[in-house]
Parts: C-alpha cells; sequence; structure tokens
C-alpha cells in the first residue's frame, strides 16, 4: 500500500478520491458537529490534494440503498473548503465538468449507491469511473471491508494509492494486533453479536481481559441461564459455554433496568421478566474504570447500554476514564467516536477509529478488501 503523500508532481493530475462521506442526516439533512468526524477526518486528504495541485474528484456513499443525496454533505464540507457538487458519476456532463477543471479545484459526484452498479462491483462501471481519472486514492477505510465497484473494482484500472486516514487507521489499529503493550483491555459494547462473537474469541487470546457489554451481554446472560426479561438478544444458539466459563470474559455484574415507567439498579441475579436492560450498572462502570487504569492498552467498539434511546452513562463514564488514563487507546465504532466527540475528547484518546464495521473486520481478519485490492 503505497501513500499518496509520497507521490510526486501531482500538478494538474486528476485524482479520484473515495471518501467515506456515511454520516447521519439529521432533520432538514442538517449535519450535527458531533456526527460529522468521517468528514472532518478526510479533510487532511482533501487539503494535501489542493495544495499539490491536484484536480481532486470526490466519491462517496451515504445510506445503505442509495435513496439518500450526497448534497447536504458537500454543502457541510464547502463551509471548510471550496468545492462543487455535481449530481452524477460517469454521465457525459461529469466529463465535460471535470475537463474544465483547474489544478487545486475539487469537485463531489452523487451517492455512488445511487448506480447499483456500485454495490455489486459492476465491472463498466469501475471502469467507467476510472476513466474520470489519472489516479485513485482510497482514503474511506471505514467502507474498505465491502467489495464494491468504487473500492475493490476501481483500482483494477488505475494506479492506486491510500490516503492520509487510511494509512493512520490500519498503523494504529495493526499495532493493536500485532503488539499490543499488556495489560490489554478489550471492551466490546453495542449489539450484532453474531458479527462480534467471532471477534471476542479471537480477543480472548490477543487480551488479557475482554469485556463484554450492550446488548451482546444479555446473550452471555441467557446461556448462563439468567432472567434477560424483554431486553434485546440475538435470538440464534450459540454455544458460549467454554466462554462463559473463562474467567478472561468479564461480564457487568450489576444494570440498569427499565419497566415502563421506572427504572432501577439491580444485580445481574434481579432483574425480572418485565425488565429491560438498558445499561450497566455503576458498580460494573466502577470495575471496568479501575481496570481501564491498570491497562496499558485498551481497545473499545460500542456503547455499553441502550445509547440511542439515551441510555449513555456508562458510556460517557468509560470514555471519561479511558480519556484521563495512560493507556494506549483505540476506539471505534459510531456511538462511542460520537461520545468522545460530544464530550471533546478526540486529543485525550491515542486513537479513533472512523470505522465501525470495517474496524471489527480488520481487527478479526488483520486484511480488508479495500486495502488489498491497494497492494
Ligand atoms: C459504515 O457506516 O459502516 C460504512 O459507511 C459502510 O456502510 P454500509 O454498512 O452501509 O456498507
Amino acid at each position: 500500500m503505497k501513500l499518496i503523500t509520497k507521490v510526486k508532481k501531482l500538478e494538474g493530475k486528476k485524482v479520484l478520491l473515495r471518501t467515506d462521506f456515511n454520516v447521519p442526516l439529521g432533520e432538514n439533512g442538517i449535519i450535527s458537529g458531533d456526527e460529522a468526524v468521517r468528514i472532518e477526518r478526510s479533510l487532511e486528504t482533501i487539503k494535501f490534494l489542493k495544495k499539490e495541485k491536484a484536480k481532486v474528484i470526490i466519491i462517496s456513499h451515504i445510506g445503505r440503498d442509495g435513496n439518500d443525496s450526497l448534497r447536504p454533505i458537500a454543502e457541510y464540507l464547502s463551509k471548510k473548503i471550496k468545492l462543487t457538487f455535481l449530481k452524477g458519476h460517469i454521465q457525459d456532463f461529469v466529463h465535460e465538468h471535470i475537463e474544465a477543471m483547474k489544478p487545486g479545484d475539487i469537485v463531489m459526484l452523487e451517492n455512488l449507491r445511487q448506480d447499483e452498479g456500485e454495490a455489486t462491483n459492476n465491472s463498466s462501471f469501475a471502469r467507467g469511473l476510472s476513466r474520470l481519472a489519472d489516479i485513485y486514492v482510497n482514503d474511506a477505510f471505514a467502507v474498505s471491508h465491502r467489495r464494491h465497484a468504487s473500492i475493490v473494482g476501481v483500482p483494477k484500472f488505475l494506479p492506486s494509492y491510500s490516503g492520509i486516514l487510511l494509512d493512520e487507521e490500519v498503523a494504529h489499529l495493526s499495532k493493536a494486533i500485532k503488539k499490543p503493550k499488556k495489560p490489554f483491555l478489550f471492551i466490546l459494547g453495542g449489539a450484532k453479536f453474531e458479527t462480534k462473537l467471532p471477534l471476542i474469541k479471537k480477543y480472548l487470546k490477543i487480551a488479557d481481559i475482554v469485556f463484554v457489554g450492550g446488548a451482546l451481554q444479555n446473550n452471555f446472560f441467557k446461556a448462563d441461564g439468567k432472567e434477560i426479561g424483554k431486553s434485546l438478544v440475538d435470538t440464534k444458539r450459540y454455544n458460549l459455554g467454554s466462554l462463559i466459563k473463562t474467567k478472561k470474559v468479564i461480564l457487568p455484574k450489576d444494570v440498569l433496568v427499565r419497566d415502563g415507567e421506572s427504572i432501577r439498579t439491580v444485580s445481574v441475579e434481579e432483574v425480572s421478566k418485565n425488565d429491560t436492560i438498558v445499561d450497566i450498572g455503576p458498580d460494573s462502570v466502577k470495575d471496568l474504570i479501575e481496570k481501564i487504569q491498570t491497562s496499558k492498552t485498551v481497545l473499545w467498539n460500542g456503547p455499553l447500554g441502550l445509547y440511542e434511546q439515551g441510555f449513555t452513562a456508562s458510556t460517557e463514564a468509560v470514555a471519561k476514564a479511558l480519556s484521563k488514563s495512560k493507556a494506549m487507546s483505540i476506539v471505534g465504532g459510531g456511538d462511542t467516536v460520537v461520545t468522545i466527540k460530544k464530550l471533546k475528547l478526540e486529543k485525550k484518546i491515542g486513537f479513533v477509529s472512523t470505522g465501525g464495521g470495517a474496524m471489527l473486520e480488520y481487527l478479526e481478519k488483520g486484511k480488508l478488501p479495500g486495502i488489498e485490492a491497494l497492494q
């Protein structure tokens, strides 16, 4: 993987820059600063290319199904750097506009997923995109786990490089996989048990402690015969016997539960049929903070409570503890990153990854299709 900053003579070159601007669009398409981490973090590569007088063609996706437009993102970004939004991808008018660009100009194309060739990795779509430019740069770590046309297709047709953000992500995350300083604490929260179970198994071999919170913990409680009431749980059957027994996996010992209007803290043995577990409890937070204080590496992905429903207390407490710890800390995943940004702790965390699914897949496999396509 060669970094774009190592390339000489970019002046006048058309550079197709793949970014990941998949951020939540708030009401009326307004983007909140706390949720715009991916946009902010892509600026370094964009500014570098502009300074080198390349002609920058930004491409990205937003949303799953291609229904959304990238226009609100272009408007947000244009407050930071001058650019023109083009409502298309490989049509003639896009080519004409690009041909008229001057060195240092920037354009952003429409949501790639509006063309079905993107998600199906259609080779004519990839070829079409490649015809727009002289060079391809992937700075979209967060979507590099997808075998999409703009990720794995285009590099077949153009000299291809990594952007500054992609390079940083790989450098920091590979350190956590290869040579983490011990004691190493891995904190995993959120939902999607099926995706995260292989990661728990893998990190049992690398980390000293794996703390499991969020909805993930409920699968463990259930497998251990505990009552979880109406809590969110993955209903597939998993054989967790040996994982429950190992002392390396730590689960919360108390939780916050909701039953109608009432919210109370109980031990995990006291959860009843009508309860929904909404967060981990204060004793568990205290224990986890103590573990953070004695660790030299902490890797964290996923909130510990039902974040989107406002149960953010434990996630925020852990973020604060991490910002004060001397451990090398690496944090990723949508809500976790929003918490860090909201509390203005970015500078006090070792590395904040822009990846959600991509971070998890990279940590599990040590590679991603988009990175391999650059090699
Ligand atoms: C993400 O938000 O994780 C990336 O942008 C990938 O999006 P996707 O899960 O819709 O492919």
